[in-house]
């Protein structure tokens, strides 16, 4: 039996990532697990991403990770989020590049399986009816386990299958059933989009099932302020920044019409193909 701590899209914000570490020193959890996005938005991705390391925290690659290695391309992403992973690609440092390459896209034990946004595509959201079908079809096809983590989507929620119905919690607290499949989505902890901007985070306790959805209030306007100082999050206020980023992305949607690469595809054994990654699928 063990508490196992799932923390997910970090983009770049030392703030929440250091008040959820400090948060997890303090409620003691015997691994941690990324599940992905360290990359983009704010303004701290290397230092995010030193912090992980040296924290000897299991990351998962996320699209944006992707995106920030040149792994996977940022043409289909709404304007803010092309503007902030372009930037983020010009400003990673190569050894995170090199490292990023050989993340895993997925990792599996006896209990849980834990992926970034779902089980075969790193930017589809997991939040329609039909996807969350699908995701349970490939949990039976391919025997996974029936407890899965993801992020990706920012919302703290846990979906469950009883008697072919989904049913969500969005409580802080749930005792999962063993035999039932659940989705469990572990929300942000550096880029809320809600009213709520504590950071948040999910534990897990292997023997008891039980999970548990932790708030950590951390100060999120230095946060804001240095990822547009630092121009990693477009500014809605300047008019030119906007327009000049529409017609960049109208542009390179265009020529990629013409000369279509394929790191445009975002389906895992897509990722793969393009990446060092031999072991997609890590054993914990
Ligand atoms: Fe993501």
């Amino acid at each position: 039996m063990s508490k196992v701590a799932f923390i997910s899209d970090i983009h770049g914000n030392i703030e929440a990532l250091d008040a959820v570490l400090d948060d997890l020193t303090i409620k003691g959890v015997d691994r941690i697990i990324c599940l992905g996005d360290i990359a983009s938005y704010n303004a701290d991705q290397d230092r995010c991403m030193e912090r992980i390391h040296e924290s000897h925290i299991d990351w998962i690659a996320g699209n944006h990770d992707l995106m920030a290695a040149g792994i996977l391309s940022p043409l289909s992403c709404s304007e803010s989020a092309f503007y902030s992973a372009t930037k983020s690609r010009k400003s990673l440092k190569p050894k995170w590049r090199d490292i990023i390459q050989s993340l895993p896209l997925m990792i599996t034990n006896d209990l849980f399986c834990a992926f970034h946004a779902t089980p075969e595509n790193i930017t589809e959201y997991l939040t329609r009816e039909k996807r969350l079908f699908r995701t349970i079809e490939i949990i039976k096809t391919q025997k996974l386990p029936n407890i899965a983590f993801f992020g990706h989507t920012h919302q703290s929620l846990v979906t469950t299958l009883q008697d072919g119905r989904l049913v969500k919690f969005t409580e802080d607290y749930i005792t999962l059933d063993a035999e039932a499949i659940s989705l469990v989505n572990v929300g942000t902890v550096g880029e809320q989009r809600g009213e709520d901007k504590s950071a948040n985070y999910t534990i897990f306790d292997t023997g008891t099932l039980e999970i548990f959805n932790h708030k950590v209030p951390y100060n999120h306007a230095i946060s804001l302020r240095k990822s547009i100082d630092n121009k990693f999050r477009l500014d809605q206020n300047s008019k030119i920044s906007v327009i000049i980023n529409k017609f960049r992305q109208k542009f390179l949607f265009i020529r990629h019409r013409f000369f279509p690469r394929n790191i445009d595809d975002p389906s895992l054994p897509g990722i793969i193909k393009r990446s060092s990654n031999e072991v997609s699928r890590s054993i914990i």
